[in-house]
């Protein structure tokens, strides 16, 4: 979704919006612009496209020179991509850049046309502009005409804003969409996200919500709606500049594949204690959990599906009943739910919308809420009852990969936690569990190392493929789910994921020699059966790729190729077998030539239902 960024100091300022943008690109976009001011005037520049299409136009057109601006990517919401459409936008003195929906949009509008003020875009963003504009003529504070302004909207935003007669002073407010303040020697920074200003400082203080800031070279000052100074506590990003890089990888999703032992050390090792795990830095103590009665597991995309190999994990060995929810579906369906109750989000970005507004629904009916969440400050962690944070480090592809990995990675935290507290298993079994997950860092590495190799060759064989089907049982089957999302989202193949024992329901009439099957089979108790199910798809011509442990003795005439993981405890085995299924989606996306990763409509962060 949309990326803002804005900066005060001593450099130029164009460079310095670009280059921060550029880190947002993750996120997704359409369009790009800055303002600037130039000798106390704000220079606009802006241009539907990517950000070298912003260069080369300001290359041409001539790039906006000052030390003080905001910028801005936009993921269309409201009116087309276009270069009207583009942010910032303005009111008579007033230049914005916003990111969020504004819900009351269309009466403000109304309002405003009848005071006789006249629109260029199609934006819910020029209406906060205009109405901006329109208090501060009357009201000549920007503070008091900012919370004046915030106290008529609806929705959420973020806003990074310049007033024609305060040069080099960048105004910022948040309600419900992300930002941050960037605190530099002699410069400072607002940002989407802590990623776009890593270059130039770690040190950031987070807006709550409706507060204003104020940034000039030498300072930041931050007010509530009463017009109060806040004390804000500054924080210290822990990651340097390689973590939001390439490093030499050609895409940050390759990257982020590799970076996945790293990543479940720096999630698992802290939280063991004793060779047992330790969440009660998290809030969550075995007492706690004892009481627990039914745990709902409420989340979007991947973070859902990290959810589905969780509920197998938790009902299996913790014998306690899960329920997973995609949250847009559980938000709207009155869920069944009150005090006793856990209900379980989780989230890398922290911030999507339908995920947090699940969390708050859970907590006005009383449940309990435990987060699992990757970006630190944001807000789904910061209102949750309980937080478990994934230390995986920024992720900027939009294909989440090691986000999932540390998921998992908390699911089995939380499940051997759980099932000790309840009794399920014993302190030996919970022992073991526990250091079969600390051995997960170095299998995953091996698994990426041996299994690379044929993934590329198997995404060879996927790449004129029209649609196909992953199938798998059990865990296998959960783990599928991501699977199929991983290889749709980036290579644009369709695909869906079966339950293996469901294809004869319905499914199996799809099948021909054009439908290649990828199944996961890796669960002894389930094994011939499974196999039996690929047996029948192979009997009508499909191509199988099938997925299993080394030890398998997989007969002939079962697969057309087959990719074996290493043995491993089996209930971890998600953990090494989702490496497989994200190099074959990577290496099929990059042999289409698409655009790993910022794939086509996607946005990293769905901060709008
Ligand atoms: O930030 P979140 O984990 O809440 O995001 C949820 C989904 O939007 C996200 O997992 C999405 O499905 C990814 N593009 C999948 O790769």
């Amino acid at each position: 979704m949309c990326g803002i960024v804005g900066y005060v100091g001593h450099r130029d300022a164009s460079d310095v919006l670009v280059s921060a943008l550029t880190r947002l690109e993750y996120r997704g976009y359409d369009s790009a612009g800055i303002a600037v001011f130039e000798d106390g005037v704000i220079n606009v520049a802006k241009s539907k496209g990517k950000l070298k299409d912003l260069v080369e136009k300001m290359d041409k057109e001539g790039k906006p020179k000052g030390v003080a601006g905001i910028g801005h990517t936009r993921w269309a919401t409201h009116g087309e991509p276009s270069d009207i459409n583009s942010h910032p936008h303005s009111g008579a003195r007033v230049t914005l850049v916003h990111n969020g929906i504004i819900e009351n949009y269309k009466e403000l509008k109304e309002f405003l046309i009848k005071d006789g003020r006249r629109f260029l875009s199609d934006t819910d963003t020029e209406v906060v502009a205009q109405l901006l504009d329109h208090y501060y003529n009357y009201i000549s504070d920007p503070i008091k005409a900012i919370i004046r302004t915030t106290q008529d909207l609806r929705g959420s935003f973020a806003l990074g804003i310049v007033f024609e007669n305060y040069p080099d002073t960048v105004f910022a407010v948040r309600r419900e969409s992300p930002l941050i303040i960037g605190v530099g020697k002699d410069e400072n920074f607002i940002a989407s996200d802590v990623p776009a200003i890593i270059k130039y400082t770690k040190d950031y203080y987070l807006l709550e919500h409706d507060e204003v800031a104020v940034l000039s070279a030498d300072g930041v000052k931050v007010y509530d709606t009463h017009y109060q100074p806040v004390v804000k506590t500054l924080k210290t990003a822990d990651w340097d500049v390689d973590a939001v890089g390439k490093c030499g990888y050609p895409h940050y999703m390759i990257k982020e594949i590799n970076e996945q032992p790293t990543a479940i050390r720096n999630t698992v090792t802290p939280r063991v204690k004793d060779g047992m795990p330790n969440l009660e830095e998290c809030n969550i103590t075995p007492e706690a959990l004892r009481k627990i009665r039914n745990i709902f597991i409420v989340a979007c995309g991947t973070a859902m599906h990290s959810g589905m190999v969780g509920k197998y994990v938790m009902e299996n060995i913790a014998r306690t009943h899960v329920t997973v929810d995609i949250a847009s579906e559980f938000r709207y369906r009155d869920p069944i739910i009150g005090k006793g109750d856990l209900i379980i989000i989780v989230s890398q970005s922290g911030e999507t919308a339908d995920s947090l507004a699940a969390m708050r629904l859970a907590k006005q009916k009383g449940a309990q809420t435990l987060a699992i969440v990757n970006a630190m400050g944001s807000t789904i962690a910061r209102e949750a009852d309980m937080l478990i944070y994934t230390h995986a480090g920024p992720e900027i592809s939009v294909a989440s990969t090691k986000a999932y990995m540390v998921q998992l990675a908390v699911m089995y935290l939380f499940a051997f936690e759980l099932a000790f507290a309840k009794g399920t298993i014993d302190e030996e079994k919970y022992k073991y569990y526990t250091s079969k997950l600390l051995e997960t860092p170095d299998m995953v590495q091996r698994t990426i190392e041996s299994t690379t190799e044929i993934a590329q060759k198997i995404s060879t064989q996927l790449i004129t493929a029209d649609s196909l089907l992953y199938i798998g049982r059990g865990l296998d089957y959960a783990l599928s789910m991501e699977g199929s999302l991983k290889l749709k989202e980036i290579s644009y193949i369709h695909s869906e994921s079966y339950a293996a024992g469901e294809l004869k329901h319905g499914t199996i009439s799809l099948i021909t020699q054009e439908m290649p099957v990828i199944a996961v089979a890796t669960q002894s108790a389930l094994y011939e059966k499974t196999v039996s199910n690929i047996k029948e798809v192979k009997a009508r011509g499909a191509k199988v790729i099938m997925i299993c442990k080394e030890s398998d003795d997989v007969p002939g005439d079962v697969a057309d190729c087959v990719l074996k993981v290493l043995d491993f405890e089996e209930i971890l085995l998600p953990m090494l077998v989702c490496v497989p299924l994200q190099l074959i989606a990577y290496y099929t996306a990059v042999q289409r030539g698409n655009d790993v990763d910022q794939p086509r409509n996607l946005a990293k962060s769905v901060t709008v239902e």
